[in-house]
Formats: C-alpha cells, structure tokens, sequence
C-alpha cells in the first residue's frame, strides 16, 4: 500500500490537535500539519511558551514541544497544506444544528461540506480523506459525491476513523487506545491508515469495518456512555430519598464482570461536547426512519441529565430557606470534568444559570478555565443579558477569596485539588450555617461533618 509522508488535519481544535501531537510523536517519518481558520487558535498552538497551548490536557505541552516545528506544523494555511499532503483528515466541529430542518437534535454539517469542497478545489492529485469528526451514519457518502464529482480527474478514497479519546486522559488514551477503529470500502487506504497507527498501535488493537457500521460505532459508544451516567444518576436520587449511598451501590454492581466497575460515577450530570450531541443525532436518525420507539428510549438519556442538573440547583435553593436571592454562592469548578479547561455543556454552566434565575450571586473558581471563557458560556445561553451575567458572577483566581463570605460552596467539578484544600480555613471564612453541595461526591462528607459544614453529598441519603 501508499507509503504516507504527508498528513494534513484541518481542525485544530480538541481532537485534531491532541490526536495530530501523539501522530507526529510517533511516527517521525510523517510530516503533519494541523490546519484551521481559526488564527487565534493557530498562534496559541504556536506560542513560544507551551503551556499557552490552546487545549489543556495532561502531557500534551510535553508532546508538542517534543514534535512541534520538527514534523509537526500548526498553520492558516489551509489550501498549501491540503495540497500536499497525501492524506486529510477533517476534525472540525459537528454541532448540533441551531437552525432549520432538525434544529435543536440533528449534527450541523456545514462545516464538514466546506471541507469536502474545499478539498475538491485545492487538491491535484489522489488523496485519502478521513473522517476524524463524529458524524451522522452515512455522511461518508455525503463526502463522496462532492468529492467524486470534480471532474479533474483526482481520485478520492475516503475514510471513517472516529475517535474515542476522552478528554482530560486524552494523551493515555491515544497513546494506549482500546482499539482504533478505521470503515472503509478501500482495502490500499484501509492499510495506509492502518499502517499510521500501527507506528505504536498493536495490531490487534486496529479493528476495520465497512464505514457505516464505523460512524455508527461511534454515536452508539457515546450513547452508551452517557446511559450508564444517567442510570447511576436515576438511582442517586432513589438513595438520597431511601437512605443508600450511590457510591456503595456503584461499588457493589461494579464487581459483576457483566456490569464492569468503570462509569458508575453518579454526579450532577455528563457535560462535554460530545455525548448530548451525538444521543441527539442517534435520536433524529432514528426518528427519521420512523423508529419512534427508538428515538423515545435513547432520549430518555437526555431527560435525565436535565433533570439531574435541574434537581441539584433546585436542592440548593430550598436547603437554603427557599431563597438564595442575594446569596454569595461559590463555585468550586466550572469546567465539564477534571484535567480539561473544556466547558462546553458543562454542568455548571446549567446550574449557575437556574441559580442567577433566583437572583443568586456566584463567584467562581476553576484552576484552567478563564474569566472570558465563563462569561461567554452563560452569554450564550442567552437567559439575561450580558451586563446582568457580569453583575451577579464574579470569577476569581484563589478559591479562598471564592467562599469568602459565602452561604455555600457548590463542587461543579471533580479536580483532585479542592479535596486538598484547608476545609477548616473555608469553614471559618463562610457565613454559618456553613453549606457544601458535593455535585461530584468529592469531598469526605463525614470529615466535613465534624468541622461544622451542612453537607449535602450526590447520591447520599441520611440514613434513617
Ligand atoms: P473543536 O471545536 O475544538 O475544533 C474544531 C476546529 O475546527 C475549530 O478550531 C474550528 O475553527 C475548525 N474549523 C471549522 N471549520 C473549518 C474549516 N472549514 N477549515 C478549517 N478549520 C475549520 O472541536 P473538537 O472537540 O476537536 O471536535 C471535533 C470533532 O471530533 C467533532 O465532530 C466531535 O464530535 C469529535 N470528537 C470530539 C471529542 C472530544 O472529546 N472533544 C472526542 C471524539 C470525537
């Protein structure tokens, strides 16, 4: 098969420029270059200093600096890299569509088909296209038929490689993958990825399949995932009513092989870009092929994870006399899970927002997330306006300015740092009663019973 000396990414955001770092690290003899639109995200990628990178994930500043400028190259320049590579693979975002036919549940496109045409035009000669993008189950011949239809004579084969790192582990995760999954109908551009991948990847590791069952694979891994959050969360709610602790449960399940003890965190809910949007694209596929029953059973996934959101913030409120108007509430945590400054749809974000609804007043903490970052979050969901979002949330650099004065601390996040804090520092600085409402049953709720907080812990029910 095709030796590969070339590979271009277009899309350097979360996936495209952690997954091309570990490509350029492992395979020095390719030459890859991340491309995007995007010029602010191509200089932060740049920055002299490393850890400006634009993506915070454990160990990967150390992957860029090991392999950037040698046989990794971030640039603008999208045409001059689609050119010459021999190998593309697209990784922009898919997000739920905001307009239009299956606004609100189907994946927007856009992006993908801009790509596809901007390859038709750019590209003079034969080239293997991947799909690094989640996408809908088909979209491959979406892909194909802009491409096939250039009429220049370039041959075009194309690809499906979703990914599965998760963010915050996504360095382990692409260095040691469970499998690396590639869909093709080509078997000479099936082994030239193949043979990507097999620079560090164990070959048994490398599943093909025909690319359909390859896009599906991916929707229904998240799927998946995100119905083992919902249904240990459904039954957090049922042991904080009966007097069971969650956590005892997860713990006895997760000893049967058939259930498996990994994902059986209960929390205030799944964030992330992904699992939302890709339960909502399998919904609108089936409900497009009329499979209602279907659709019904995966968007109850959905419903959950706002419920469970919504129940936290409303639990807050009537432990605190059914008023938080006025109240200094502080946030340990904004980002969507712990080793990421990733926010999208993060639990938070819903939170903070039924909570400033009842005129509460947040002051946020999070070691990676920024000011602006916050701010633009709550802006988007577009509740108040952005004078409003400024004046009730103030973000701070020190968690202990954060409880400062504070009614109650709410844990959004699970980082390992909050269970180090001094609790007996935080307890001396809040008003008293002194309220901690663990969303990620992070903290030692006995310990912190015995210095004097009001604990509520996820999950947890007093017993009896
Ligand atoms: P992202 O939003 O972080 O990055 C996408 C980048 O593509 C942006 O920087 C954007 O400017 C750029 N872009 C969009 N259109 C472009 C164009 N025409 N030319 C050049 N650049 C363009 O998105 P993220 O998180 O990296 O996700 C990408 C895809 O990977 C999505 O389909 C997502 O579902 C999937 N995925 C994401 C995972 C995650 O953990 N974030 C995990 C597995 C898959």
């Amino acid at each position: 098969s095709k030796k590969i000396s070339k590979i271009c990414c277009i899309g350097a955001g979360y996936v495209g420029g952690p997954t091309m770092a570990v490509i350029a690290q492992k395979c020095p003899d390719i030459e890859v270059t991340v491309v995007d639109i995007n010029a602010q995200r191509i200089a932060a990628w740049n920055d002299k200093d490393v850890n400006k990178i634009p993506v915070y994930e454990p160990g990967l500043s150390e992957v860029v600096a090991e392999a950037r400028g040698k046989n990794l190259f971030f640039s603008t320049e999208v045409d001059k890299a689609i050119d010459e590579a021999e190998m593309i693979f697209i990784s922009v975002n898919t997000p739920t569509k905001t307009y239009g036919k299956g606004k609100g549940m189907a994946a927007d496109l856009k992006y993908i088909e801009l790509c596809a045409r901007q390859i038709a035009r750019v590209a003079k000669n034969d080239k293997i296209v991947v799909e690094k993008s989640t996408l809908p189950v088909r979209t491959a011949e979406a892909l194909k038929s802009i491409l096939h239809n250039t009429g220049n004579g370039v041959n075009f084969d194309i690809l499906s490689n979703p990914e599965f790192l998760a963010e915050g582990t996504a360095i382990q995760d692409l260095y040691k993958p469970d499998r690396v999954l590639i869909g093709g109908d080509s078997p000479e551009a099936i082994q030239a990825l193949v043979d990507v991948y097999a620079c560090w990847v164990p070959n048994e590791n490398i599943l093909t399949t025909n690319v359909w069952s390859s896009e599906l694979s991916k929707l229904t891994a998240n799927a998946f995932l995100a119905q083992r959050v919902s249904s240990i969360n459904a039954l957090s709610e049922l042991c904080e009513k009966t007097g069971a602790d969650v956590n005892e449960v997860a713990r006895a399940i997760g000893t049967d092989s058939r259930i498996g003890p990994k994902f059986l965190k209960a929390s205030v809910g799944f964030g992330g870009s992904c699992f939302q949007k890709d339960i909502l694209n399998l919904v609108y596929i089936a409900k497009t092929y009329g499979l209602t029953e279907v659709a019904d059973y995966w968007e109850q996934v959905i419903l959950m994870n706002d419920h469970q959101k919504r129940r936290f913030a409303d639990n807050i409120v009537s432990t605190l006399y059914n008023t938080v108007s006025g109240k200094k509430i502080a946030f340990l945590g904004w980002a969507f899970k712990k080793d990421t400054n990733d926010t999208r749809e993060s639990a938070a974000i819903y939170v903070a927002d039924h909570l400033l609804n009842e005129q509460a007043e947040i002051v946020v903490y999070d070691p990676k997330v920024p000011e602006e970052q916050i701010y633009a979050d709550l802006d988007y969901l577009n509740t108040r306006s952005e004078k409003e979002n400024r004046n009730l949330v103030t973000v701070v650099n020190d968690p202990y300015e954060a409880v400062n004065e504070a009614h109650a601390v709410a844990v959004l996040t699970e980082w390992d740092e909050f269970k180090a804090y001094d609790w007996q520092k935080i307890y001396r600085e809040m008003l008293k009663p002194s309220f901690v409402f663990d969303g990620r049953a992070l903290l030692d709720k006995e310990q912190l019973k015995g210095i004097g907080f009001e604990m509520y812990t996820i999950g947890v029910g007093e017993e009896q």
